[in-house]
Formats: structure tokens, C-alpha cells, sequence
């Protein structure tokens, strides 16, 4: 088995070590076996007088297993190993190709020369996942391009390309051509001019990128860049160290470190995070399909989330018909289409003949025939139950048999649209996110007719549109906006009872939201709420505060960012908050009618209070199977609702803090305010009864009771 995942072959006096494991070969266990026994085999060998290491298919070695990072620590099999890859005695070259990252690099660091495919891609994203590099990376990037730029490389995650690499200086030459050839010339172009082995550990760290006004400098960057976060303070202690300590010691000092950060709350939460977004495309009772066969989508209504979803279509390179109600409204659209390319250019994004091929594929139209050929249709009309049936019954009549016909409705029943149409099995919900073209969520929503393959195709959909897609179940706000209800609700609560709009967002922005709710009100309009909550008001609970901060605002004439005047006010063109004693008036006026009790809060209080209902309400979505696992909640949180990753999302964090204490934080605000919106769901009160975790359950329960959607399906 190690043999054939790890061959070796000689071409002239020169011996080529390739690494197969497809599909992005991740230096498995096996793989390190056969690289050891690849050494082994090497040294037996006569007349080899340089080694060239590659690996075949699309890329390099793409990085360590991550699945190993939960088994016994690994660094010291990987120092051994990669020590002999350095010490053997003759030029050892790597061949590097596609994404190479983390253990694939670190390995690469540890041969005598580097040769790059120009389309190559280098990084070190271990940081994303709250670990630092344990193979040697913080010890030997540091002598090849210094402390500085190997800091700034890991603060940054993301990948160099081969350019970069070069002109930073772990890479040493770019090929030109394809690159086993390439990297064979390199191999004798050494040997010609007599160059020996060159061993990264032998060179000195330059003292220059190491200066104390550097290191403070980084460490001050990585406290406001990584508020709350330990690894990037971890990955400084480890590559400064090889400034300053002999290389093996270092390699010590970087293992201690490495196996310090995997035990962190903030890796387990990133790598669960990993693990989760790619376990939601997997539906159980749905197999693999044929793949979906796409030529071309329409789309109804050419407002802000029609123009977004065409421009994730085109951006596929998918053909895509776009309608509206009358020329003026589609030429609006494909207005702000064009704006929305034409900043693409401008930040480098893409070039002008791209954009332009992408443009060339919408195409706008205000008859329904138009849709005709259309394998998706995707409705993005105005949020209002009756007008949506009308566009379905009218989308049953000229869409294709077996097209798929989506709705983006954030509230609205599903079952309800799909009956507007004789062809229910093909209705689903596919819910955006604002910008669709920038947000990776996508919330597919299972109506009660929609069939297994009409699900199935909506995956393959968001693989194309490279989105992340959560399965849900038909409800009230899904599995985003539904949990969002308690938390926005007791961010307006605290309002009116005196808490001031930057005290509740501060705190919660400190808990690590990406922006407080009552900015993001702002941001997205506060009329856009009041508007989904008057329609909705026969689905309120008695309870006359209920979101009554919005309706005090709205009623005064603020909307929030785009009139200049929310819960803050802002300058025109300016997205600064400012406070502003206006909104702080409005509110207590509107508190004393309400007459709510005046209180000071603290930053704990609004956090408890937001978050507590936020995942007492994740819990009910669980248990009723609105969601499939523990998992896909996180996702949505995370990659929807800016939830901090490095707090694995809301269901992670409920384990996090432990679902007793959840349990008990939600009795205590029942006792302060009322058992109407701090009642525990059933599923909390009996886990933190039982003490269990929801990890556990979720497992259990995938694996020994699927949850009423997948019986459905099989
Ligand atoms: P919008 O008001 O920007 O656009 C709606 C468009 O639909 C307008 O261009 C209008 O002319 C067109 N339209 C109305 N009746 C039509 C008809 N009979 N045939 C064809 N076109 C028609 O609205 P927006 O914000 O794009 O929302 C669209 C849908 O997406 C709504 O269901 C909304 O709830 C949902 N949604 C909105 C999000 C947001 O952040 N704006 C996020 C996720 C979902």
C-alpha cells in the first residue's frame, strides 16, 4: 500500500519521488510510511545524484490530515521525517503545483530547492483553523524570507501565488513550461554548476526582521485583527523563537506551542466549523446524483436579490434570462448589474473582457415565454404571499417539465407558493443572502412536496454557484431569520428599558459578532423590518413591547443608513455611527408609553439576553428537524449571520458554555421577565438534565433516529 501511494522512479541519474493521493494528496499516514520507505529504498540506491519530490494529479500536497488532529499529536513523526528529507546528502528539489498549504509547504521548506508552476498557489492558512504550523513551518519560513514576512503570511492565511513566493523568496525559481520537465532541467542545471544540498536549517534568521519595534508592531496588529484569539499571539511566540533559538530547540518550542493550540476551545470551534460546512451538502437517503445539467436560468424581479442571484449565475458562466414587470424595472436591474461588475473591475477583481463575457450572459425580458427554456427558475418578486402565487401559477404555465422552480422568500410559506402550481415536486425555496453575489449561504428549503431529486439538484445548484447550502424545513424564518427573532427582539427590548443603541452592539460586537443587530437594522432598512413584521403580525406574541424600538424609529421618519438616520445617525456617504440624542429621545418616549421599567444593563446582561433565546430557539429547530444536525445551524450562523467562527456557532457555543447553564441563564430571565419568550425548549431542559451535550445528540440521533424529513426522502 505505501509503496504504490509513494513511487519512486529514476530518470538519468536523478530519482523521482511522487506522492499519490488523490484527490488533493494530503500527506495521510500512509503517505508519510511511504515517503520513509521511499528514503529507505533511496539510499540503497547507486548513481542517483539528486532527487526531485512531486506529486501527481491536480496539485501538491494540499496539507496535513486534519481528521488526524483529534488522534495522539503527530509533529514529532513529521520532524523526523522531514529532517530526513533535509539531511540527505544529495540536491533534493520539490516540484510544487496547484494549493500548496500547511504540511504541503512545511514539507516543501524542508527540500534543498523549490520550483513553482506559475499557476502555483503557497500559504499557511493554519491560523483560519486556530492552530499554528507544528511540521517546522514556523521554524524554517523565517530563515528563508524572516520573521516579518512569515508572521504577515500566517496572519493573512490566505495563499501567495508562485510569483509572490518567488519574490518573497522560499520559492526559487518559477516554471517555465510544464513542470516535471522543468523540474528536472532545475535538478541538472544544479548539478552542472555543482550545487550541493542547501538546508533550510542551517540558515541564520536576518536579525533585521525581527526587531523589537517589529514584534511589537505585529503583536499589536494581531490584538485588534484577532480580538479574542490566542493563536496569532501563539504564532508569534513560535517563529520569533527561531530567531533566537538553535533549530532543533526551536522545533521543540514549536511542537509544545502547536499541541497547546489544538487544545484550544478556538481550534475545536474553527475546525469544527471546517468539518461542518462540508457535512451540509450531505442529505441522508440522497444519493450522488448525475450532476445537474444547467443551461439556463431565469430569473423573476430584477430588484436588489434578483439582480445579486443573476450575477451568481453568470459569475458561473450561466446563461441567464432576467424579468421584470416592465422595461424601466429591468433596465434598473441590469443597471445595478453592470455597477456591481464595474466595481469588480475597478478592485482588480476581474478584467474589463471578463466582465463584459459575463454582462454578454443576461439577458433581460419582460414576458414570461422567455422563461421557456430555463432548467432554474429562481423567484425574487416582492414579498407578498398573493403576488407570488400569481408569478407560480403563471411560472407553471411556460416553465419546461422538471424545471426547478425556487422562491428566495424569507417568510413567506413554501407549501403555499407551491401550490399555486401543478408541479409541487419541483417547488423549493433557495433562500439568498444580502449581497447574493458576496454571501456564501444558501438556505435550501424543503417544502412538503418537494421531491428528493428537486433537493438534490438544489445541492449540485449551490455547488455550481459556490455557495454553502443548509437544508431546512418549511417555517416560520427558517433556521437564520427564526433563531434571529429572540436575539433582535431583546436587542429592542433593552432600548426601550434605557440601554443605549452602541452600548447593546458594543457588547455584542465584543462577544465577537461581526456588527451589532441594531447597526445591522440600519444597514439593511429599517423599514425592511417593520414591513416583515406588519405582515406578519398575527404570528406575534401578546406582548406590546414586541419590536416596538423599530416601529418608534420608523414612525419618526428614521430608515436607518439609507436616509441618514436609524438607531444612529450617519453622514451622507459615510457609514460611521454616530450616536445621536435624537433616537435616544424617540426611544424613551416611546419606553414611557409602553411604560417598560427603566434599568441599567451590563455587558454580560446583553449578551445572555441576545444570545440565550438565540440558542434556546436553535434547540426547538433541532428537535422538530427543521434542521438536519447540530452542524448545519452552525453553518448558517457563521457563514450568514457573521456568528464568530472562532466560536464554532451558536449550537458549538451552547455546549461551550454547557447546556446547564444555558438552562439555568434561561430560568433566571424567566423569573426577571416572564415565562412568554424564556420558556427552555423541551430539548434543553432534558439534555441539561440528562448532562449531555448537543454534539452527542446530534450524532445519536443521525445515526439511530433520522428525523422526519429523511424518511420522507428515502
Ligand atoms: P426588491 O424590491 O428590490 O425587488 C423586487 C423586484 O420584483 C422589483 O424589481 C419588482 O419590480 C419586481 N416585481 C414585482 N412584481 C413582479 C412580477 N409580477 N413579475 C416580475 N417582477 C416583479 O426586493 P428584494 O429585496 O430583491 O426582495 C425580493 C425577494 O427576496 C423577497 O421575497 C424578499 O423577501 C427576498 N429576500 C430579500 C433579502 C434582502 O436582503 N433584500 C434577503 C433574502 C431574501
Amino acid at each position: 500500500m505505501s509503496r504504490e501511494i509513494v513511487s519512486l522512479a529514476r530518470e538519468d541519474g536523478i530519482a523521482v519521488v511522487t506522492i499519490r493521493n488523490p484527490p488533493v494528496n494530503v500527506i495521510s499516514a500512509a503517505v508519510r510510511a511511504g515517503l520513509r520507505h521511499a528514503l529507505d529504498e533511496l539510499e540503497g540506491m547507486a548513481g542517483i545524484r539528486a532527487v526531485v519530490l512531486t506529486a501527481e494529479g491536480g496539485t501538491f500536497c494540499s496539507g496535513a490530515d486534519i481528521g488526524e488532529f483529534s488522534g495522539p499529536p503527530k509533529e514529532a513523526e513529521y520532524r523526523d521525517l522531514f529532517r530526513r528529507l533535509e539531511q540527505l546528502r544529495i540536491p533534493l528539489v520539490a516540484a510544487l503545483h496547484g494549493t500548496v498549504l500547511g504540511g504541503g509547504l512545511e514539507m516543501a521548506l524542508a527540500c534543498h530547492y523549490r520550483i513553482a508552476a506559475a499557476g502555483a498557489r503557497l500559504g499557511l492558512p493554519e491560523l483560519t483553523l486556530g492552530i499554528i504550523p507544528g511540521a517546522g513551518g514556523t521554524q524554517r519560513m523565517p530563515r528563508l524570507i524572516g520573521v516579518e514576512k512569515t508572521l504577515e503570511l500566517l496572519f493573512s492565511g490566505r495563499p501567495v501565488d508562485a510569483a509572490q513566493a518567488l519574490a518573497l523568496g522560499f520559492v526559487d525559481r518559477v516554471a517555465e513550461g510544464p513542470l516535471p520537465e522543468a523540474a528536472l532541467a532545475y535538478a541538472r542545471a544544479l548539478l552542472a554548476a555543482g550545487a550541493g544540498p542547501r538546508r533550510t536549517c542551517d540558515r541564520a534568521v536576518d536579525p533585521a526582521t525581527a526587531t523589537p519595534e517589529i514584534i511589537e508592531r505585529l503583536k499589536a496588529g494581531a490584538t485588534s485583527q484577532f480580538p479574542h484569539r490566542s493563536a496569532p499571539g501563539s504564532a508569534i511566540e513560535a517563529v520569533t523563537a527561531a530567531a533566537a533559538l538553535p533549530f532543533e530547540e526551536g522545533l521543540l518550542l514549536e511542537e509544545r506551542i502547536a499541541n497547546r493550540s489544538k487544545e484550544t476551545i478556538e481550534a475545536k470551534a474553527l475546525i469544527h466549523v471546517f468539518f461542518a460546512e462540508r457535512e451540509t451538502r450531505k442529505v441522508p437517503g440522497l444519493a450522488p446524483g448525475p450532476g445537474l445539467a444547467l443551461r439556463r436560468a431565469g430569473i423573476v424581479g430584477a430588484g436588489t436579490m434578483g439582480g445579486g442571484i443573476a450575477v451568481c449565475f453568470a459569475n458561473a458562466g450561466v446563461p441567464v434570462t432576467l424579468l421584470d414587470v416592465s422595461e424601466e424595472a429591468v433596465a434598473r436591474g441590469q443597471k445595478s448589474i453592470a455597477d456591481t461588475y464595474a466595481s469588480m473591475v475597478r478592485r482588480g477583481r476581474i478584467t474589463e473582457e471578463e466582465k463584459d463575457r459575463r454582462l454578454g450572459l443576461i439577458r433581460g425580458s419582460t414576458a414570461y415565454e422567455a422563461l421557456g427554456d430555463a432548467d432554474v427558475i429562481v423567484e425574487a418578486v416582492f414579498e407578498n404571499m398573493e403576488l407570488k402565487q400569481r408569478v407560480f401559477a403563471r411560472l407553471d404555465e411556460v416553465a419546461r417539465p422538471g424545471a426547478m422552480l425556487a422562491t428566495n422568500t424569507s417568510t413567506l410559506d413554501i407549501d403555499r407558493i407551491a401550490a399555486a402550481t401543478r408541479r409541487p415536486a419541483d417547488v423549493i425555496g433557495l433562500h439568498f443572502f444580502s449581497p447574493a453575489h458576496v454571501m456564501p449561504l444558501l438556505e435550501v428549503v424543503r417544502a412538503e412536496k418537494t421531491s428528493l431529486a428537486t433537493v438534490g439538484a438544489a445541492m449540485d445548484l449551490a455547488k455550481l454557484l459556490r455557495k454553502t447550502p443548509v437544508l431546512a424545513k418549511v417555517c416560520y424564518g427558517f433556521i437564520g431569520n427564526r433563531m434571529m427573532e429572540g436575539y433582535a427582539r431583546e436587542a429592542q427590548r433593552m432600548v426601550l428599558e434605557g440601554a443605549t443603541p452602541r452600548q447593546v452592539d458594543s457588547a455584542l460586537e465584543s462577544f465577537g459578532m461581526a456588527m451589532g443587530i441594531l447597526a445591522v437594522f440600519d444597514m439593511a432598512g429599517i423599514d425592511v423590518g417593520v414591513n416583515v413584521h406588519r405582515s406578519n403580525a398575527d404570528q406575534y406574541p401578546p406582548d406590546p413591547t414586541y419590536y416596538q424600538a423599530d416601529i418608534a424609529l420608523h414612525s419618526a421618519g428614521r430608515l436607518g443608513q439609507k436616509n441618514g438616520k436609524g438607531y444612529y445617525r450617519y453622514l451622507p456617504g459615510d457609514r460611521t455611527r454616530h450616536d445621536d440624542p435624537e433616537a435616544l429621545a424617540i426611544l424613551r418616549e416611546q419606553a414611557a408609553r409602553l411604560a417598560v421599567p427603566q434599568k441599567p444593563h451590563t455587558g454580560e446582561e446583553i449578551v445572555e439576553r441576545c444570545l440565550y433565546p438565540l440558542l434556546n430557539e436553535g434547540l426547538r429547530i433541532l428537535e422538530e428537524g427543521v434542521a438536519l444536525r447540530a452542524g448545519d445551524i452552525d453553518v448558517v450562523w457563521t457563514s450568514g449571520y457573521g456568528f464568530p467562527r472562532y466560536r464554532g456557532g451558536p449550537m458549538f457555543y451552547a455546549d461551550t458554555i454547557g447546556l446547564k447553564a444555558l438552562h439555568e441563564g434561561m430560568l433566571k430571565y424567566r423569573a426577571q421577565l416572564g415565562p412568554m419568550h424564556w420558556e427552555p425548549a423541551p430539548l434543553l431542559a432534558r439534555l441539561a438534565g440528562e448532562g449531555r451535550t448537543l454534539a452527542d445528540w446530534s450524532r445519536e440521533r443521525l445515526a439511530q433516529d433520522p428525523p422526519q424529513p429523511l424518511r420522507e426522502m428515502s
